[in-house]
């Protein structure tokens, strides 16, 4: 009620007297920024542990509990992340092809101050990987696929300018492995690496997968290159199988195939399907596996069908399409179908008979003649005799 009866200057007034009261009471607040903050590698080819120890002089906030506001990012990209943490470390993923900077600071809650949050200045620390060799050296167009979700396979091209001797390795680690390890298979041209088949990765699905790889010769020096991935986003399944092709009616076609055999489940499938009517051809999805689908003419004379398979947004992020799967056809009406079972066969069955009977009469003609020339050299013998 009272405030109904302020005008607009008292008001003002309040405000600047609220202001003064408090600015100079926390300006007496300070908190220093943590101690010792840096980026530690552990080996693990990007994901990295930001560690601090806690700022000195802490005495005067005894009951409060301080946190820490820390803010990291790529060098170059544009936004930083954020964490408010009670810790004294917080880990994450980071591409090494760049550097790395963070900074941090003590935060001091309102309820330990006269109600407005005290921060310190900022701690700052960055990270490169040691440089090494010239752009030119790292590998090309690294490619790697998780096949049917069982087999991880990397390929790459060796750098434009890489030497002649250098041979490329590569180093792989995700969460639950010990230490990064190098690849036990390498696949080879000319005696070179260039591409690496995993062996059997078991829980590294929905977790980063870190990559790394760099040239085994020191006196012509490689520059390492990083790949981050979730093997979940690069899975490419086994086409389809069994497809078939019935049609219901003058008007519907039901087409069916069977899941690809392997580990991914029937719930993470999608499904394209290329649908050909004697000349036109149309493209849909599915996630079932069967559609029902409608003729655009009852007079339709040859209905064909191709199926891939990718895994769904339910499943994962991205993915890639299978191979097509092989095509099943439909053709024609009925009495095309009578003419392939039983015309056909009548055809061969009547041409058979035709030439038996030839044969028979060849061979009676013959069987005549000799029978016949048989006794005229009975006659002939008969005619010396007298
Ligand atoms: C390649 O990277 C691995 C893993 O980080 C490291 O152990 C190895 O020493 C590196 N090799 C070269 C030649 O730098
Ligand atoms: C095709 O469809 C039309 C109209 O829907 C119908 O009148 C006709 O009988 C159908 N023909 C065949 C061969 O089913």
């Amino acid at each position: 009620m009272a405030f109904a009866h302020l005008d607009g200057r008292h008001f003002c007034t309040l405000l600047i007297c609220t202001t003064f009261v408090s600015v100079p009471s926390n300006a007496e607040i300070k908190v220093n920024p943590p101690e010792d903050f840096e980026i530690v590698d552990p080996g693990y080819l990007g994901y990295l542990s930001l560690q601090w120890q806690p700022p000195l002089f802490l005495d005067n906030f005894k009951d409060c509990p301080i946190e820490y506001e820390l803010k990291y990012r790529n060098i170059g990209s544009k936004y930083w992340k954020t964490v408010i943490t009670k810790n004294l470390h917080y880990k994450d993923g980071f591409d090494l092809n760049k550097g790395v900077e963070a900074k941090i600071h003590t935060l001091v809650p309102a309820q330990c101050t006269n109600g407005l949050e005290v921060r310190s200045s900022w701690s700052e620390a960055t990270y490169w990987t040691s440089p090494r060799g010239n752009e030119d050296t790292k590998v090309r167009e690294m490619d790697c696929v998780y096949y049917n979700w069982q087999h991880l396979l990397c390929s790459w091209k060796p750098g434009v300018s890489a030497h002649l001797v250098t041979n490329y390795q590569l180093f792989y680690w995700f969460e639950g492995l010990k230490h990064a390890i190098q690849c036990p298979d390498y696949i080879k041209a000319n005696g070179k690496n260039t591409g690496c088949r995993f062996p059997h990765l078991e829980s590294s699905d929905y977790k980063d997968f870190y990559i790394c790889v760099n040239g085994s010769s020191e006196s012509h020096p490689i520059q390492p290159s990083y790949f981050i991935f979730q093997l979940q986003n690069i899975v490419k399944p086994l086409p389809p199988e069994y497809l078939s092709l019935t049609v219901e009616n003058s008007e519907e076609v039901n087409l069916r195939w069977s899941m690809p055999k392997g580990p991914i489940p029937a719930k993470c499938f999608i499904y394209e399907i290329e649908f050909t009517e004697d000349d036109t051809t149309w493209v849909t999805t599915t996630v079932e596996n069967e559609i029902q689908i409608t003729r655009t003419s009852n007079e339709s004379k040859k209905l064909c069908f191709l199926v891939r398979s990718k895994i769904n947004m339910y499943c994962s992020d991205d993915g890639l399409w299978s191979e097509w799967s092989d095509e099943q056809c439909w053709k024609g009406d009925k009495w095309k179908e009578t003419v392939v079972f039983f015309l056909i066969p009548f055809a061969f069955i009547s041409l058979f008979i035709l030439v038996i009977t030839c044969l028979l009469l060849y061979n009676q003609r013959a069987l005549l003649k000799t029978i016949f020339q048989a006794k005229k050299e009975v006659f002939s013998h008969q005619e010396t005799f007298f």
